[in-house]
């Protein structure tokens, strides 16, 4: 069953009744302001921080869903009859109801009694404000009166604080109101030099800044007194729950249209320009003046819309693509892209499943998250690699996050994850790889954030690689440390205190258990480095001394190799990669045990690393199909492949919270998507593209669409979890939009199944597809080329290229070499597979 549908050429997903099986929500936003916004108008603000800069306060977990968001109400004031335009909170039957989500806005439009509404909400490029447009047309046949709220809840910024210390919270609570801008400016009078603002363009009829007077005594959001009475209070928040509420009187004669524009926006002033005048207590408002000013007027709004909608045309046009397969082409060319861009920005903070309060930006999923969006904005990505990499420790390991506003490691997550470092060598490699920006292996960076530490961010490279060889356990594997990908495999852990955090609690000193899947990692990192280090011997700049040896690409080859022969020895189990050893010496993941015989992660990784793919038959030829076969075999459902299996049954204590979750779900046996694209580029290595395409098709949201009633989530992003086969509810989706799923499904479709590949010298195409497609084409702007590539499939094979023609001359191989003579700005790219 479908609760909307996809309207490609806008660029939109329609849902077309309100109550979806669970809030469909969208981002807006796109720099430093955001906020989230459901299909029912539920969601909150914040300012770079969700945690320390929320601007609006919103309820998770809560009853009925989705509580608290931008509200508006609109009354009839001859019948006393009000409704809510999109639905929530009132919940009136509307007549009619549409949601339409774009990248980085959101139009929610309905009918009810003859009054149409549409309220668009967006936030402008550059701007820490965010705008509804509100249009009421009255197609009601006779003139009508009406008046319209709005009303919004305040946070008091920092969103932890503001939901547990309420013998404080209950006292600061501050506003002012001048004409028609309701200000909030709780702590504003110590040491905060930040306010927020909510104004209206229209006259007020009236304001509300206190809740209680706004809701009435035990009322709800859906039967607000004010709104009943249709007066407001003109109250004005002292300490309590602030909010601000507008009252608009709108008088409409049959047919006619009126525009209302509302704006919530942040603002910071310079800390002896905070008073005005000065030695008051009253804020300075000059600052946010220009804005409300420019953006009141719907001329300028508009203007701020189409330069947003123009701006994710240019951004999605980085690569587009026409394939015989539309969820391919949808997904692709729009929603994949869009939340990569959502996950970079958010990392794993805030979201309907993330409360924006617990994580900040995650080392590992950050590097993980660029790798899907550094074609779009490589300067960011750039930034974010040097703010990651100036929280690592000298010792190559890494804070596990940090927290967006300072960019400082954070301590109470600590460290000791000992995959962290290795993503670091991936993320830095996508970024040269797309950009051919050698210098940021110059860039001097700090360790732990402290002055006078700096290295060329090269030397941190060399750290990661470090970490690993000098945590060695007894098998030669590398050490897990607290956990490594799987955060939940906790086999230095031993909690059996409930409620203890698995991911801080203190661990057993851990010189035992091992992980193969770091060791795949790791292999896959020493072939990056391979790549960088040969050019970098050559490219240095930088005259800065530097504790570690320039080692020569060998070096690296060296070590990836020796990590190789370790996992033939004790990390393969015979017919597919084992996960682990505990620290108890057992093996994990491995025909041995009676639960958790078979994992997914090292399948991906030791594969994508090359394990098992060539021809020699001493270095495990062959093997890399054998485990992708009992992948097939075991762990593949028709709602993706599961994390492992069997389940675990029970709590084990050796294991961690991996057993701490019924049967089907999250990492004990649940379809953890982040890890099925590593099947499907591994299925593409070893050129069987109708399986890798399969594996895509069944957790593709798009493809998944028809099932939203047992899907659950948005069918336009990516969820991190789907029900296994051990769950009561298997295929049902949770944790939708932040995950590394949104990242790495982005590069298996288009980097080893479509096949287009950055290296460091150019761009490769070699696709793997699936049988049954003649071909397909994509446009692809790569080192500020456009290149026009058509692949077309006569022979109906999954893999192999048989000529490229560039620009009309036939070059060797696939590699289209960026020095070469053929590429000019625009290169026509045909090939043809046999
Ligand atoms: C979740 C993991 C997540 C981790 C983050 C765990 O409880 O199950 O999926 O990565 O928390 O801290
Ligand atoms: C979610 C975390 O954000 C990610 O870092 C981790 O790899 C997966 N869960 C698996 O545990």
């Amino acid at each position: 069953m479908k609760f909307g549908y996809f309207d490609d050429a806008q660029r939109e997903y329609v849902i077309t009744r309100p109550d979806t099986p669970l809030p469909w929500i969208n981002y807006l936003g796109c720099e430093a302001y955001f906020g989230l916004i459901s299909n029912t108008a539920g969601g909150y603000s914040f300012y770079k921080d969700a945690r320390l800069r929320r601007l609006t306060r919103y309820r998770y977990n809560n009853s009925p869903l989705d509580m608290g968001g931008r509200y508006l109400y609109i009354r009839d004031n001859n019948t006393g009859k009000y409704w809510s335009p999109t639905w929530m909170p009132t919940r009136v039957n509307l007549d009619e109801y549409e949601c339409r989500h774009g990248q980085g806005y959101t139009s929610i439009a309905s009918k009810f009694n003859g009054i149409k509404s549409s309220t668009r909400y967006f936030v402008p490029l550059g701007e820490s404000l965010e705008i509804w447009q509100v249009t009421l047309t009255n197609e009601s046949g006779s003139n009508v009166d009406l008046s319209l709220f709005s009303a919004i809840e305040f946070c008091l910024w920092d969103a932890n604080d503001d939901a547990t210390n309420f013998q404080r919270n209950y006292s600061i609570g501050q506003v002012e109101v001048v004409d028609e801008v309701i200000y909030h400016k709780t702590e504003y009078r110590e040491r905060r030099d930040h306010f927020a603002y909510f104004a209206c363009s229209e006259k007020l009829a009236g304001f509300d800044t206190i809740r209680e007077d706004f809701l009435g005594a035990y009322r709800g959001w859906n039967e607000p007194a004010v709104v009943e009475n249709g007066e407001s209070c003109n109250s004005f928040a002292n300490g309590w729950q602030p909010i601000g509420s507008h009252h608009v009187k709108v008088q409409l004669k049959a047919g006619e249209q009126r525009q209302i524009i509302f704006i919530l926006g942040y603002q910071e002033n310079p800390k002896d320009d905070k008073f005005d005048p000065p030695g008051s207590q009253i804020i300075n408002k000059k600052s946010a003046k220009k804005a409300l000013e420019k953006y009141l007027q719907p001329v300028n709004a508009n203007k701020a819309f189409d330069e947003l909608r123009d701006y994710w045309t240019m951004l999605l046009g980085k690569l587009q693509v026409t394939t015989p397969d539309e969820h391919t082409n949808r997904m692709v060319n729009i929603w994949n892209a869009y939340q990569c861009m959502v996950t970079f920005n958010m990392s794993r903070s805030a979201s309907y499943f993330e409360s924006g309060i617990g994580r900040g930006m995650g080392f590992r999923d950050s590097n993980q998250d660029l790798l899907g969006f550094v074609h779009m904005i490589p300067e960011r990505a750039r930034e974010r690699i040097l703010d990651l990499s100036a929280t690592q420790l000298k010792n190559g390991g890494a804070f596990h996050q940090y927290q967006p506003l300072t960019k400082r490691g954070n301590n109470d997550v600590g460290s000791g994850f000992n995959d962290d470092p290795a993503w670091l060598v991936l993320g830095v490699s996508a970024y040269i790889k797309e950009t051919g920006d050698w210098s940021i292996l110059d860039e001097l960076v700090q360790y732990e954030n402290e002055p006078e530490t700096e290295t060329p961010l090269y030397e941190h490279l060399q750290r990661s690689i470090q970490y690993t060889l000098e945590r060695l356990g007894p098998n030669n594997l590398p050490l897990i440390g607290r956990a490594d990908w799987n955060d939940c495999l906790n086999l230095n852990c031993f909690s059996e205190t409930p409620g203890q955090s698995f991911q801080t609690t203190t661990n057993k000193e851990g010189k035992v258990a091992e992980s193969v899947f770091i060791a795949g990692l790791f292999v896959l990192a020493c072939q990056e480095m391979e790549g960088l280090a040969e050019h970098y011997s050559e490219s240095r700049q930088s005259t800065v001394e530097t504790t570690f040896d320039l080692q020569p690409s060998a070096f690296y080859s060296n070590a990836a190799s020796e990590m190789e022969t370790t996992i033939w020895k004790a990390g393969w189990d015979g017919d597919w990669f084992r996960r682990a050893y505990d620290d108890f010496g057992h093996v994990l993941g491995s025909k041995e045990n009676t639960e958790g015989q078979i994992f997914i992660e090292p399948q991906g990784i030791c594969i994508m690393a090359g394990l098992g793919l060539d021809a020699a038959p001493s270095s495990g030829s062959g093997n890399a199909v054998k485990a992708l076969d009992a992948v097939a075999e075991y762990l593949a459902t028709p709602h993706g492949i599961m994390l492992q299996q069997p389940a675990f049954s029970q709590y084990y204590l050796h294991l961690g919270e991996i057993s701490s979750y019924p049967p089907g779900y999250k990492e004990n046996a649940g379809i953890f998507c982040h890890t099925n694209p590593w099947i499907m580029i591994a299925e593409s290595l070893v050129g069987r593209g109708d399986q890798a395409f399969d594996y895509y098709t069944r957790i593709n949201p798009s493809a998944r669409e028809e099932i939203s009633e047992l899907h659950k989530c948005e069918p336009y992003v990516y969820a991190q979890m789907i029900a296994g086969k051990d769950a009561a509810t298997h295929g049902e989706a949770k944790n939708s939009w932040l995950s590394g799923t949104a990242a790495w499904n982005y590069v298996a479709i288009t980097q080893s199944i479509l096949g287009i590949q950055p290296t460091l010298d150019g761009l490769e195409i070699n696709p793997v597809i699936p049988s049954t497609w003649d071909g397909f084409s994509a446009t692809r702007i790569y080192r500020g080329v456009t290149y026009h590539i058509r692949v077309t499939n006569p022979k109906h094979i999954c893999k192999g290229v048989e000529k490229v023609i560039v620009n009309g001359k036939q070059i060797e191989g696939s590699l289209i070499r960026v020095d070469a003579d053929a590429v000019t700005s625009e290169v026509n790219v045909e090939i043809t597979m046999g």
